[in-house]
C-alpha cells in the first residue's frame, strides 16, 4: 500500500534540491563588463580559430549578461520556477586577473613528482587578498547573498573551464607547445594555483556556501582540448597522451581543491554546512553502434571505461590507469592521492553508439560516435532517459556517495523537446531514487537561460528562458510551468 501510494503520487524526498545550473563564462557577459582575462576569451576571439571554425565567431559579450542582471534571474529561479536551489560558478580570471605565483605556499610531492598536498597558512590568505580583484570578489559575494535572500541554496562550481591567460596561452599551446610555459592542465603548476585559488574562494565566500563543486567534468576538458579532431576547446590538439595527462591533473586537481574547502570554509550558511565537497563528472550512455560487431562491442566498453569510470577510479581509489589497459599496476596506483568526494555530480545528456575504425593507432584515436538516428537534439544528441537512471545506479553502487544531477538538459531551439525531456529524465531519477534506492539529492536543470555555448556559441539554446541577444529579455519556454509545479509540489 505505502509503496502504491509512493509510486503513484511520486513524491521527492524532503530537502531535495531543485534547480537549475549556469557557468560563469557562459552566462555572466553582455550586459556591462566583460571578463577578458582568460584562454576562453582568448579561445573564441582568435581569428584563426575562427576561421577555420574550430569557433562560431559568436561573441560572449552577446551573452545573457548575468553579472549585472543577476537579481532579476536569482528571483525568476526562485519566483517563477519556484526553484529551492542554484549552481553557479566563480571565474578564475575574475577573480585573479594577475597571477599568484609570488604567493609561495608549502607544495609536498609524491614519489613520481606529482603535487600532492598544498599548505596554505593564514597569511598566505592575507597576501591573495592583496592579488585579488575585490569587486569581483565582492560581486560574487553580492550574488550569493541575492540567492540565499530568495532561498535559493548556492552549489558554487570552482572551476567551470576558463583559466586565467597568466596560466593558459592556448593559442601558443596550439601552436607550439614548447614555445610556453603557460601550459594550463598539462602542467602541475596550474594544480598548486588553483589550489590557493580554492582556498582563498573557501576563506572569502564560505560563510555563503556550504556546497561545492571542484571541477566540472575533467573528461570533457580534457577530450575537447586534447583527444579532438575539430579542436573546439583551448588548446585544440589531439593527442592521447595530453588527454591523459590532463585528466589525471585535473583528478589531482580536485583533491586538492576539496582539502582546501575543507580547511578553510568552517561556517554554516545552511543546514548543510560548513561544506559538502563533491567533484562533477559526465556520465553518459555509451552503447554499440552494431552490437553484433565485437570490435564495437569492445570499443563501446572502452569509452565508458575512459570517459565514464577513468576520473572516478582516480579521485575514490587512487587508480591512475596511464595505459588504459584497465588493469591498475602498481605504479599505477597512487593512493595517497585520494583526499575525499562527498558526492558525486553526475552531468547527464545523452546515448552515444560507439563505432571502431579501426586505424590499430591507439584506442583513442580509433572510437567514433555515429550520427543520432531518431530522438534527437539540436545538437545531435541522441535523447535517452533510461541512460540517466542506468548511470546513476551504476556510479552509486559502484562508488556509495550520494549524488546530485549537476546538470541534465537539451538543445532546442524551437521548443518542441524540452518539456517531455525534462519529464521522462525527472522520471527516471524518480525511478532511480525509490526503486534503485540511490540516494539522489538534488536535480539541477542545464540551464537557466540561454547562454554561450562555448565554441557553438549561440546557435545552441539550453535555456528554460530565452534571452533577446539585444533587450536581454527573458521569455519563458513551455518547460517553465511544467518544472515550476514539479519543484512546487516536490513531485512528478
Ligand atoms: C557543460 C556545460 C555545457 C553543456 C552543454 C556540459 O558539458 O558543463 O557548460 O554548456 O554541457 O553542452
Amino acid at each position: 500500500m505505502y509503496l502504491r501510494c509512493i509510486l503513484l503520487e511520486r513524491v521527492f524526498p524532503d530537502g531535495f534540491l531543485w534547480g537549475t545550473a549556469i557557468s560563469s563564462f557562459q552566462a555572466e557577459m553582455g550586459a556591462g563588463e566583460p571578463s577578458d582575462k582568460t584562454d576562453w576569451w582568448a579561445w573564441v576571439n582568435d581569428e584563426t580559430n575562427v576561421s577555420v571554425e574550430r569557433v562560431s565567431g559568436d561573441t560572449p559579450l552577446d551573452g545573457p549578461g548575468f553579472w549585472e542582471l543577476y537579481d532579476g534571474d536569482l528571483r525568476l529561479a526562485r519566483e517563477d520556477l519556484k526553484n529551492n536551489s542554484i549552481r553557479l560558478a566563480v571565474d578564475w580570471g575574475r577573480v585573479f586577473p594577475e597571477p599568484t605565483h609570488d604567493v609561495e605556499v608549502k607544495v609536498k610531492k609524491d614519489l613520481w613528482n606529482n603535487v600532492w598536498k598544498v599548505e596554505l597558512e593564514e597569511d598566505d590568505i592575507k597576501a591573495l587578498d592583496r592579488v585579488a580583484d575585490h569587486d569581483a570578489v565582492e560581486r560574487y559575494r553580492e550574488i550569493l547573498k541575492c540567492a540565499l535572500s530568495y532561498g535559493l541554496t548556492p552549489m558554487l562550481t570552482l572551476y567551470h573551464w576558463p583559466i586565467p591567460l597568466w596560466l593558459h596561452d592556448p593559442i601558443a599551446c596550439r601552436d607550439d607547445m614548447a614555445s610556453t610555459d603557460r601550459r594550463g592542465w598539462i602542467s602541475q603548476s596550474t594544480i598548486v594555483e588553483f589550489a590557493k585559488l580554492t582556498a582563498y574562494l573557501a576563506y572569502e565566500l564560505g560563510d555563503l556556501v556550504d556546497l561545492y563543486c571542484t571541477v566540472n567534468e575533467p573528461r570533457i576538458v580534457s577530450e575537447h582540448g586534447y583527444l579532438t579532431r575539430r579542436g573546439e576547446f583551448p588548446p585544440g590538439l589531439n593527442d592521447p597522451s595530453l588527454f591523459l595527462i590532463c585528466l589525471k591533473h585535473l583528478c589531482i586537481a580536485h583533491g586538492v581543491a576539496y582539502e582546501q574547502v575543507k580547511r578553510w570554509d568552517r561556517s554554516e550558511a545552511s543546514p548543510l554546512g560548513p561544506s559538502t565537497v563533491g567533484l562533477v563528472a559526465v556520465l553518459q550512455h555509451y552503447e554499440p553502434a552494431d552490437p553484433s560487431n565485437p570490435d564495437d562491442a569492445w570499443m563501446s566498453q572502452f569509452i565508458d571505461y575512459a570517459f565514464n569510470e577513468w576520473n572516478l577510479n582516480a579521485v575514490f581509489h587512487g587508480d591512475y590507469d596511464m595505459n588504459l589497459d584497465q588493469v591498475v599496476e602498481p605504479w599505477e596506483q597512487l593512493p595517497h592521492q585520494v583526499k575525499g568526494c562527498d558526492y558525486i555530480g553526475v552531468n547527464y545528456y545523452a546515448k552515444w553508439r560507439v563505432k571502431h575504425r579501426k586505424t590499430g593507432v591507439n584506442p583513442l584515436l580509433d572510437y567514433e560516435f555515429t550520427p543520432c538516428r531518431d530522438d534527437c537534439s539540436d545538437y545531435g544528441w541522441e535523447i535517452y532517459p533510461e541512460g540517466l537512471r542506468n548511470v546513476l545506479s551504476w556510479a552509486y553502487k559502484k562508488y556509495r556517495r550520494s549524488i546530485y544531477v549537476t546538470e541534465n538538459g537539451v538543445a532546442d531551439m524551437g521548443d518542441k523537446l524540452r518539456t517531455r525531456y525534462l519529464r521522462s529524465h525527472l522520471d527516471e531519477v524518480y525511478k532511480s531514487i525509490s526503486l534503485d534506492g540511490v540516494p539522489v539529492k538534488g536535480y539541477y536543470y542545464w540551464t537557466l537561460m540561454d547562454n554561450f555555448e562555448w565554441s557553438d556559441g549561440y546557435r545552441i539554446s539550453f535555456g528554460l528562458y530565452n534571452v533577446d541577444r539585444e533587450t536581454k529579455k527573458r521569455t519563458p519556454t513551455e518547460a517553465v510551468p511544467v518544472y515550476r509545479e514539479i519543484a512546487e509540489k516536490n513531485s512528478l
